[in-house]
């Protein structure tokens, strides 16, 4: 009997320090991909700040996805942000850096734009400037090995620019997928919903894209 509990214990000491280890990465940084130790709470717990939209169309990216809206500028994801089968357009630059040119598409919809090359609140601006009602940054593709799996915090770099549309951070492996996705299939943009309420829906139930790992 005794030798028996005391072989459980010596077996199960590797796993109780493999978990701290992870346990202990999961804090450092808080994102996406940590969601799993939250298994067993509310979905409400899980999201917190954060929002989702869906794609309805093309069918090869109908799934729901989660974003971050940015920390400290911009127009917060408030009842006035609702936007129904609305567009989601990746801009022309991607980086959103220069003059936007497919505000066409634009203008009263979602722009998709990739991290880099200048900040998040001057992408924000330009998006603004080309019409954009709001704006999804995501990992710039190049870089997209490095950060695919973190949700960025995006914080304002104190330039004086006036924003007052809503931007939010979109998990690099799904942007890169709706980038490429779209190209491959020659769309200029996604039909999306956004926001979608999560708060009753259980986490199995919420159509996260399959190469997310919850
Ligand atoms: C949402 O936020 C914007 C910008 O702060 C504000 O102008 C608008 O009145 C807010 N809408 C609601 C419904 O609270
Ligand atoms: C989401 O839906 C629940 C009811 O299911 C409601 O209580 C809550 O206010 C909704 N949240 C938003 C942001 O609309």
């Amino acid at each position: 009997m005794f030798s028996v509990k005391f072989n459980f214990k010596r077996r199960l000491l590797p796993l109780y320090s493999s978990l701290l280890l992870v346990l202990s990465i999961g804090s450092v940084s808080p994102g996406a991909n940590d969601l799993h130790f939250y298994d067993g709470v509310s979905p409400a717990d899980v999201i917190f700040g954060d929002v989702f939209f869906e794609i309805l169309d093309p069918p090869e990216l109908r799934y729901s996805y989660r974003i971050r809206p940015a920390k400290d500028f911009g127009a917060p994801f408030n009842e006035s942000i609702h936007f129904a089968n609305a567009r989601l357009v990746p801009t022309k630059p991607l980086h959103s850096c220069s003059d936007i040119e497919n505000f066409e598409d634009i203008v009263g919809q979602i722009a998709l734009s990739e991290r880099g090359e200048c900040s998040f609140v001057y992408k924000t601006v330009m998006a603004q400037q080309a019409g954009a009602r709001a704006v999804i940054i995501t990992e710039s593709v190049d870089k997209w090995d490095e950060n695919i799996d973190h949700l960025i915090e995006m914080v304002d770099d104190k330039m004086e620019l006036d924003v007052n549309i809503p931007a939010a951070f979109l998990l690099g492996r799904s942007g890169a997928t709706i980038l490429n996705t779209l190209r491959k299939l020659r769309r200029r943009y996604a039909v999306v919903n956004l926001p979608i309420n999560m708060t009753h829906v259980p986490i199995n139930k919420m159509n996260q894209p399959p190469w997310i790992a919850w």
